[in-house]
């Protein structure tokens, strides 16, 4: 089964939306096989967003990633990843579809609320920077007799 790494950002954990955004993934059918608070630090950071070392963005991007709690998570079901970003909505808030959780919750392009993986190779690499194996409790978890 498909799985994917979803942060709840510091503008949305501290406007109380953390529930709201929760919601709409059960709501969606997917599964929550972990989840956590976390203080992201500049290094965690910077594994997180590897891929956007050097951009123009980027400091100001780990200065509000590391400026208040984040929640971390991994969802589970068929085709997550995708499913995942089309609940998300577009990056910019003012190009996300009507009802999608960044259009109703993101100030913009960079404050957007939610951070969700882009493709399988995207979670495997995300999903070992926040969690250990014993913290996942997917289908391969079974409860002993
Ligand atoms: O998060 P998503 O995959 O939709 O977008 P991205 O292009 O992978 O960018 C990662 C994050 O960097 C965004 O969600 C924004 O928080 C931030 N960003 C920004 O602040 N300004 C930009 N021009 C592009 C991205
Ligand atoms: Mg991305």
């Amino acid at each position: 089964m498909e799985k994917t790494l979803v942060l709840i950002k510091p503008d949305a954990f501290s406007k109380h939306h953390v529930g709201d955004i929760i919601k709409r993934y059960e709501e969606e059918g997917l599964r929550i096989v972990a989840m956590k608070e976390v203080k992201m630090d500049e290094h965690l950071a910077s594994l997180h967003y590897e891929e956007h070392i050097g951009r123009p963005y980027y400091g100001d991007l780990v200065g509000f990633m590391t400026s208040g709690p984040i929640l971390a998570m991994v969802l589970e079901g068929e085709d997550a990843i995708t499913r995942v970003r089309r609940l998300n909505g577009k990056t910019n808030p003012k190009d996300a579809e009507e009802g999608t959780i960044r259009k109703l919750y993101a100030a913009n392009g960079s404050r957007n609320a939610v951070h969700a993986s882009d493709s399988p190779e995207s979670a495997a690499r995300e999903i070992k920077n926040f969690f250990s194996a014993m913290e996942i409790f997917d289908e391969t978890y079974t409860i002993p007799d």
